[in-house]
């Protein structure tokens, strides 16, 4: 109810209001942010179970010297915490789920947070942070980082649980460069997650990812424009009733991986019955594909196209007259048997069913569809029973002989990027002190 007289307040009388109003003013709105913030959390509230969490545990614990402050900004349950050792800090947006047991915990937006909020000591961070943050389309586990390498000072470490997905180019190529992805800790088989919102277990392709942060910036993926590809043809979400020049069609998003990349001839798609399949969405034509092998429709589906939106196969379509749609079809054929593209999706989707984007299917034709990963880091493979085999008490021994990629950043090359990071950090303070004199200005007239 005081809010609401507040808010009636014109702005000549709010200046009459006396500090102790002012103060539960502010405390009441506070709140009213607070609400409107863990409603967003509440939406990825998926608590970690035990073979992970501990393992999550034991990870930090040996990565870090028992004197650094271990915070877990998005605590939750405290499922990981409670393996953490002393000294360490909880904090959640909402800690209604903290067991009293586990001690204190910070009522706090982690993204808004300073690094003078957790004391003036050296600090590490651990957690698993949101996936997603309400309706925002971006990989919460991006945000958390970015907080992290604002935070953190050069040298200190986050260990954090991520989606497979959060392992695309695309992610990656939002986290601040001077937060280096040093380590993965790819969990091979799905994890089991509590939605504490729904109120069941799900499923969840997850890593555990070590990065660290440093002075020099760490390579990021490249991001391809269009006129970066040059192909001799166009790849598009339609249907050969619609257009003319299709030529075959790609699976872009299949239910298993296996079927990625897969090249399917025209007549190899089939509707049954035309008026049924053609549904009309949005102003949109949308069909959806029945599967034929060997001249016989099969039971799978063959996939769905929404007419020039989006769709699980795509089309590849020529205009010129004089182009080789063989050869190019000779091409794709081969990147599926290689298996180029289940390579680029592998360990890098939170569910089960893989996707490749426009782009990529033109970067596989040029050559250029690689999975990323920057120099150095080191991919570690843990199977199930990595998890489950061990007890609180035992030192847990990673699979450290399953390393894909030693690490093996060159000295000079440090020196390079740290040089290049200095000149980008003197820009940035000068166009920061431009800001701030123009702000001064601003507030003398
Ligand atoms: C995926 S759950 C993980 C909880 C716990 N760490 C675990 O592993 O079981 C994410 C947690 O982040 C919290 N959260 C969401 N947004 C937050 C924010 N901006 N600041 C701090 N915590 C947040 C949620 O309340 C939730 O407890």
């Amino acid at each position: 109810m005081y809010t609401y007289i507040l808010l009636f307040f014109t702005p000549a009388e709010s200046k009459n209001i006396t500090k102790i109003e002012f103060l539960y003013y502010k405390c009441l709105t506070h709140n009213v942010k607070m609400t409107g913030r863990s409603k967003d959390a509440k939406r990825s509230q998926f608590f970690t179970q035990k073979d992970l969490a501990m393992f999550v545990g034991k990870l930090i614990n040996k990565s870090v010297d028992n004197d650094i402050t271990v915070i877990d900004p998005c605590v939750g349950g405290g499922a990981i915490y409670q393996y953490i050792r002393e000294p360490r800090i909880a904090a959640d947006v909402d800690t209604s789920y903290f067991p009293k047991k586990l001690g204190d915990v910070e009522t706090r937006d982690f993204l808004q947070t300073k690094r003078t909020d957790y004391g003036s000591g050296a600090l590490a961070v651990c957690m698993n942070p949101p996936f997603k943050l309400g309706k925002k389309q971006t990989s919460g586990v991006v945000d958390f980082l970015n907080k992290c390498d604002e935070i953190l000072n050069k040298g200190e470490i986050v260990v954090s649980i991520a989606s497979q997905a959060d392992r695309q180019e695309s992610k990656i190529m939002q986290v601040k460069p001077t937060l280096h992805l040093v380590k993965e800790y790819i969990i091979l088989k799905a994890q089991p997650f509590d939605d504490k919102v729904k109120n069941k277990t799900v499923p969840v392709n997850v890593c555990v990812q070590v990065w660290e942060k440093q002075g020099a910036r760490q390579v990021r993926p490249k991001k391809y424009k269009r006129k970066d590809l040059n192909v001799p043809f166009d790849v598009k979400y339609e249907h050969h009733t619609w257009i003319d020049n299709v030529r075959f069609y790609i699976r872009n998003g299949p239910t298993s991986q296996k079927l990625l990349g897969e090249v399917i001839d025209k007549n190899a798609l089939r509707m049954n019955n035309w008026f049924e399949n053609n549904i009309v969405e949005k102003g949109r034509n949308k069909i959806k594909l029945k599967r034929v092998v060997n001249g016989k429709v099969v039971e799978k589906s063959g996939g769905t196209i929404t007419q020039g939106k989006s769709g699980t196969i795509m089309a590849i379509t020529t205009s010129e007259k004089n182009t080789n749609v063989n050869n190019i079809r000779e091409k794709f054929e081969d990147l599926y048997k290689t298996g180029v593209f289940q390579d680029f999706m592998k360990y890098r989707k939170s569910g089960t069913n893989p996707s490749i984007t426009i782009n990529e299917i033109k970067r596989a034709y040029l050559g250029l569809l690689k999975p990323f990963a920057p120099s150095g880091l080191v991919v570690v493979d843990v199977p199930d029973n990595v998890l489950k085999n061990y007890t609180a008490n035992e030192t847990i021994r990673f699979p450290e002989d399953i390393v894909v990629e030693k690490r093996t950043m060159v000295k000079e090359q440090e020196a390079k990027e740290e040089v290049k990071a200095k000149k980008a950090n003197a820009k940035e303070e000068v166009a920061v002190k431009a800001v701030k004199t123009r702000q001064l200005l601003k507030l003398k007239f």
